[in-house]
């Protein structure tokens, strides 16, 4: 594997071509892509594509990879398991594996309350499971998701997901008794947290609610931090209306803001937490993880599916675990933003085009903007995103309005590849 960027074809390249024209016959064009080169390799912050391209990866597959892309520990451990079973159902005949990942997330996650975990596929199946919970153990039917807010594609997640286009458009009628409230934007002065509790108070009677489904840090809306005091002011009025939160950390989980979990940053404790994304290292693995009064509510045999904790997707998060702590990745996280959210502040000016520099640990992120200094400029954020990958970095664009370029670096990568990676970002963003 090559040691820095290279670019030694066209972007994409001849091979990469090839690929997308056999895709196009056999993919439906529905399933974007961000870079259409075509990997062979990947691993500490680089992507080396079929030509022999090697970009720095800023994306870490969408916040996958925060271990890095073939941990060796990963590897390892998957390797280990592979032989032994690769399949039971933990449902028919169980393994340690499950239940030990559990234990992991049940210490972890933030209260030192008794909780369980259930293990499933993926961010979204883990967000339907969390609101079968809550509905289940409050009797309540209502759920309130938030403005700007992304919660995967399946009927219920997509429900809950604010952005119509391309998620929603097409594909209704969406699930009943979902209410979206403002999110707080301190960039847009927007969703104080009087304005939300009011939105929610005048659209729904709180004794109707089961939950709020909320992101610590808005994820796919771009990365927008909320003032300090929201989450938790939210959570508190959560708390007095027996609303239960369900913190969505698909995104901003395990280590990526520089806490094992975002909630830890604004001290709440929700009563479910959902996982998925790097927790399996990037094999398939999501989570619901919540008080054990709550999830043992549910009747027996009413939580599952056939592969939900699949043994080598569990060998892989003990891996991750093990590797976060072992390489005090958080501490990695805090350093990541140390070097770059200066460097990205720096960048900002009140007539643009970068509007707003926010973020925490290795979740950040430039807001782009036209010369008014707040409309949003999706144009720009595809000029610079694509700037960056003909010169060989991974760069991936957020928000609402498709105007916020967003750095996901995995937490292993080297301050020096980081540091060439930031440096094409700043003379993309100061080219436009
Ligand atoms: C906050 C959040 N929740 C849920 C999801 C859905 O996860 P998945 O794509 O694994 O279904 C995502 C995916 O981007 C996410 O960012």
């Amino acid at each position: 594997m090559p040691s820095d960027r290279r670019i030694v074809t066209d972007v994409p390249g001849p091979r990469s071509l090839e690929l997308a024209a056999r895709r196009a016959l056999a993919v439906p064009a529905a399933v974007g892509t961000t870079l259409p080169v075509y990997v062979q390799r990947a691993a500490d912050g680089l992507l080396e594509d079929v030509d022999g391209n090697c970009f720095v990866d800023l994306g870490s597959g969408i916040s996958v990879t925060n271990v890095g892309n073939s941990a060796p520990e990963v590897v390892a451990a998957v390797a280990e398991q592979l032989p032994r079973f690769t399949h039971t159902c933990f449902q028919v005949t169980p393994y340690e594996g499950y239940v030990a990942v559990c234990e992991r997330l049940n210490a972890l996650t933030p209260g030192h309350h008794a909780k369980r975990s259930l293990l499933v596929n993926s961010g979204a199946e883990a967000v339907e499971n969390a609101v079968k919970i809550a509905r289940y153990a409050t009797r309540r039917q209502a759920v309130v998701a938030f403005d700007h807010g992304f919660h995967g594609r399946t009927l219920l997640a997509m429900s809950l997901t604010g952005k119509a286009m391309p998620y929603k458009h097409g594909f209704g009628p969406f699930a009943p008794e979902v209410y979206r409230a403002p999110y707080s934007d301190p960039f847009r002065h927007t969703g104080r947290l009087e304005d939300t509790i009011s939105w929610i108070e005048t659209m729904v009677a709180p004794e109707d609610i089961a939950c709020v489904v909320v992101e610590p840090i808005c994820g796919e809306g771009g990365f927008v931090v909320p003032e300090p005091g929201w989450l938790s002011g939210l959570a508190r009025w959560c708390g007095e209306h027996g609303v239960l939160v369900v913190a969505d950390e698909v995104q901003t989980g395990m280590g990526r803001t520089g806490a094992w979990f975002a909630c830890a940053h604004e001290h709440v404790v929700p009563d479910l937490v959902v996982t998925a994304k790097s927790l399996g290292g990037g094999l398939p693995l999501g989570a619901v993880t919540g008080r054990a009064e709550l999830m043992d509510a549910v009747h027996p045999g009413g939580l599952g599916g056939t592969f939900g904790g699949n043994p080598l997707a569990c060998a892989a998060s003990l891996a991750v675990f093990e590797a976060i702590s072992s390489k005090d990745l958080l501490g990695r996280a805090r350093h990541i933003e140390q070097m770059v959210l200066p460097r990205l502040q720096k960048q900002v000016s009140p007539t643009g085009p970068v509007g707003d520099a926010r973020g925490r640990g290795a979740m950040l992120a430039v807001e782009l903007v036209a010369g008014d200094g707040r409309t949003p400029a999706p144009q720009l954020a595809r000029a610079v995103a694509e700037s960056c990958h003909r010169q060989g970095v991974l760069m991936l664009t957020a928000g609402t309005y498709g105007n916020v370029i967003r750095l996901l670096p995995p937490l292993v990568i080297s301050d020096g590849l980081l540091d060439d990676g930031l440096g094409v970002l700043e003379s993309a963003l100061e080219a436009i």
